[in-house]
């Protein structure tokens, strides 16, 4: 008997394509929350995952290029790669159109970043049911297919509209917005009702579901029961189960990481570089829902405000980039290089920077040494589905030294919130405040604090996510799926 295969399907595959001066083709893993999710779930699963690799198919290479590429790239995360190409304008009016331009902004509630161009629609579509004919030609009956994220919202839909049967389950890993701003989308019905043909959607918070109810409810008129995490709609004779489901991190991945001597030498490094200040740390893809302008503009306010924090506190703030290529994103960029520039041209002094800016994708390596030596993070989106930065902050933060402050519309504020600061992050005075508390902080509470984040992180880490998502939607849980070598999850 042919064995169940887990089979995970996102816009992007966990390598990026790339192209280098000389002319050489290389991979690079992929950034964003989803890949380092999911990146640890799948290896040593005898599973496979189908995405886009990141390029025009103009200009991707093919034949054994490709293929050379793509087995490199499964020998390095362990699991088999199925690529799905896109063409220019598939890319244009897709990815960075529908998917982009249209849901990303309407869902983080940045209704006024919208371009509701109704060619996208048609492009979406087209996408869609080709990612539906690669889950086709690349699974089988017994597989269970999971579809993650916003750009992919069709593929239930296509599987079944090109007569295929399979499992399906859906994940949301950016917000779903409440009724009044749902509404606004002109394809309200197509992309509510496509989703109810998956057996089981998950959303990160339970206002996320909440808001999916809501507008269920209203626009569908569906019959809804079930608690505050996990509900069922009765929709002719099918039952749709939904329900909330927090994204996690490989806890153990991160604080094994932490204890290296490469990331302690790292760390010493860099705070002996920047000596007698404490660090004040912002990771962000840049993106105008993580509100990196509105955080410069609180980190100088509290300079202003707090002059004792004058020379002895530094922000370093990591911009990864992302979407390049977008006008908005280009903008956003020098915006953020103006603030930066403006805060340090008017506060520095010899021998202490406010702003240490860094715009460029970090090794995990690097990653974790910011994380487990800056005093403070600061990370205050002004909407993320969950926001795994804060939770890769607190599990590298093995001296549980660090004070967390974050937005009240972060997923992640759901499950942190009792110990972290909270702040709103349009709320420029009391960020200021938040950071003037974090710097005063004692060492007594700083600890206590942070024990607690780290524990219930390590309590619900990315394998329960997974085995949770997995049991609602059939009643099975990782371990059976076969292993493709011994693979020991983190608790
Ligand atoms: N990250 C990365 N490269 C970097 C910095 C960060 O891949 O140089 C990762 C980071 O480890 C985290 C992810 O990017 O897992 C960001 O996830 P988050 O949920 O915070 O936001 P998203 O980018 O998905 O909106
Ligand atoms: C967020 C989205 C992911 C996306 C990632 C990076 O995490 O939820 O679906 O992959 O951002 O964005 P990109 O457009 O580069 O894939």
């Amino acid at each position: 008997m042919e064995s169940r295969r887990l089979a995970v399907i996102s816009n992007r595959l966990p390598i990026v394509l790339k192209r280098e001066k000389r002319g050489k083709w290389v991979t690079e893993p992929g950034s964003g929350g989803l890949v380092t999710a999911l990146g640890p779930v799948l290896r040593n699963r005898e599973g496979l995952w189908i995405g886009w690799v990141g390029t025009n198919e103009e200009e991707t290479p093919s034949g054994p290029l490709l293929n050379d590429l793509l087995s490199r790239g499964t020998r390095e995360t362990g699991y088999s790669l199925k690529p799905v190409n896109l063409t220019r304008e598939e890319v244009g009016k897709y990815y960075h159109g529908f998917s982009n331009e249209i849901l990303w902004p309407l869902f983080h509630d940045l209704f006024s970043h919208c371009n509701f161009d109704p060619c996208y629609w048609e492009a979406y579509q087209g996408v869609n049911n080709k990612f539906a004919r690669a889950v086709i030609e690349n699974t089988q009956e017994s597989d269970y297919v999971w579809v993650h994220d916003y750009q992919l919202i069709l593929v239930g839909r296509e599987l079944k509209r090109l007569g295929i049967t399979r499992q399906a389950g859906f994940f949301l890993h950016i917000p779903f917005p409440p009724l009044d701003i749902f509404l606004k989308l002109p394809w309200r019905f197509e992309i509510l009702e496509a989703l109810m043909e998956y057996d089981l959607i998950g959303f990160q918070t339970t206002r996320d579901l909440r808001n999916f109810i809501g507008c269920v409810r209203a626009l569908l008129d569906y019959q809804v029961k079930g608690t505050k995490y996990l509900n069922s709609i009765i929709h002719h004779d099918r039952e749709v189960i939904v329900g909330a489901f927090p994204i996690s991190i490989d806890y153990r991945e991160f604080a094994d990481l932490a204890r290296t001597e490469e990331v302690a030498e790292k760390a010493w490094i860099i705070h002996a570089n920047i000596p007698e200040q404490q660090l004040i740390l912002g990771v962000d893809r840049l993106d105008y829902t993580k509100g990196i302008p509105e955080r410069l503009r609180a980190f100088g306010h509290a300079l202003a405000c707090y002059p004792d924090m004058r020379g002895h506190i530094s922000l370093i703030q990591v911009v990864v980039p992302s979407r390049t290529g977008v006008e908005e994103y280009e903008k956003l960029k020098q915006e953020i290089e103006r603030i930066v520039g403006e805060i340090n041209g008017r506060y520095t002094d010899i021998g202490w920077t406010p702003i240490h800016y860094i715009y460029r994708s970090l090794s995990r390596t690097e990653l974790v040494a910011y994380y487990k030596t800056c005093e403070i993070a600061l990370i205050t989106p002004l909407k993320d589905g969950m926001n795994l930065i804060a939770k890769e902050y607190c599990a590298s933060n093995i001296e549980e030294k660090g004070v967390l402050i974050l937005s009240e519309f972060a997923g992640a504020a759901s499950q942190l919130h009792q110990n972290v600061i909270l702040v709103n992050p349009y709320d420029r005075q009391r960020t200021a405040d938040a950071i003037h508390s974090a710097f005063v902080m004692d060492l007594e509470q700083r600890r206590s604090r942070m024990r607690r984040l780290r524990r219930s992180i390590q309590r619900h880490n990315v394998i329960d996510w997974v085995n949770t998502f997995l049991r609602a939607g059939i009643s099975k849980d990782l371990r059976d799926f076969p292993q493709a070598e011994l693979f020991v999850p983190s608790q």
